[in-house]
């Protein structure tokens, strides 16, 4: 059918029935709240407004906040006091992660907690693995990483993420939690994870800005959309539950194309580049903040994730 019999404008008529035939929906369900704690002295960020360094105290009110709004699950970022080369704070089991783990699930217990496991914001180098000559060490990481993993179920995290992007850390980390009596803690893998300029103000916020060099040898080129196929897939066969394309706004391709190849649920990141450019064009004037947020999450819902770890979750539950 073409015009004058098919007048696609007729649906656009009016608010109602514009919401009625509307495809993608957002709600609250599918956001997950990235949060920052501290071992140190807490601080705002400041390439990322409205977002802050908590104290351990801070993070219990701020999760409890959270869950109030129905936001499901919020994941853990941990700034140690002191960092080393074998990125002792990652997983020692007083470690701020830890400590915050156990303090939520103690106030918050229906709140999900997801850890974010990784080396670099503990390692003095700031690189995802272990250092040795000057190179990124795959194999003896995997190690390190499985014990963080085990230490964050240990404390009483529901899932983990690992954001490492070392080959085989998804097999490594399911077996040591399962070899340790936590086989129904959840594994949802950074599996296609871009080297992206887009987490320039996370590495403020974390710390964790590698101290040489860059994260090209482990994380993936921009320009490939084949190869987050095969590390989809690979993820899914070690054993993740839920599968992560980061970043996410330009990504959407890669959202799209994973989710026809792998039968998980699928998760995408708004990273922090992606919120602070949406903030400083917002405090300029130039943009309507509150309609970009939307804007911008329903079109990484449409693209194809059903869950999306976004710094605006919290705004976004307020204007949904
Ligand atoms: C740790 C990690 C990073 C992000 C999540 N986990 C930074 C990086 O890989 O340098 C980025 C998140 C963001 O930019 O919001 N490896």
């Amino acid at each position: 059918m073409t015009y004058p019999n098919h007048r696609p404008r007729r649906l656009r008529s009016s608010k109602t029935l514009r919401s009625m035939v509307r495809e993608t929906r957002l709600s609250p369900e599918q956001l997950i709240q990235p949060l920052f704690v501290t071992e140190t002295t807490p601080k705002p960020i400041k390439s990322m407004p409205g977002i802050a360094q908590l104290t351990l105290k801070e993070v219990v009110k701020e999760a409890a906040e959270i869950y109030k709004r129905g936001i499901p699950a919020v994941i853990l970022f941990g700034i140690p006091k002191s960092k080393d080369e074998k990125a002792t704070g990652a997983w020692a089991q007083n470690g701020i992660v830890q400590n915050a783990v156990r303090a939520i699930k103690d106030k918050v217990p229906e709140l999900l907690v997801i850890t974010d496991v990784c080396l670099c914001e503990y390692m003095s180098h700031g690189h995802c693995g272990v250092v040795c000559e000057g190179r990124i060490e795959n194999d003896t990481s995997l190690e390190i990483i499985s014990d963080v993993a085990v230490s964050h179920a240990m404390a009483g995290a529901d899932m983990v993420a690992p954001s490492d992007m070392m080959d085989g850390r998804v097999r490594a980390i399911r077996s040591a939690l399962d070899g340790s009596g936590f086989p129904e803690v959840s594994l949802m893998s950074y599996a296609v994870k871009y080297a992206s300029a887009f987490y320039g103000p996370f590495r403020e916020a974390a710390e964790s800005t590698p101290k040489f060099g860059d994260r090209k040898t482990y994380q993936m080129d921009a320009g490939n959309v084949r190869e987050a196929l095969r590390e989809a897939k690979l993820d899914a066969k070690e054993g993740a539950d839920i599968i992560m394309v980061k970043p996410a706004l330009s990504y959407l391709d890669v959202i799209s194309k994973v989710k026809n190849v792998v039968d998980l649920p699928i998760a995408a990141y708004q990273v922090s580049g992606e919120y602070s450019m949406i903030k400083a064009a917002a405090e300029k004037g130039w943009i309507d903040e509150k309609s970009i947020i939307l804007e911008t999450l329903l079109s990484i819902h449409r693209a194809g994730a059903d869950l999306i770890v976004t710094y605006f979750a919290q705004e976004a539950v307020k204007l949904l």
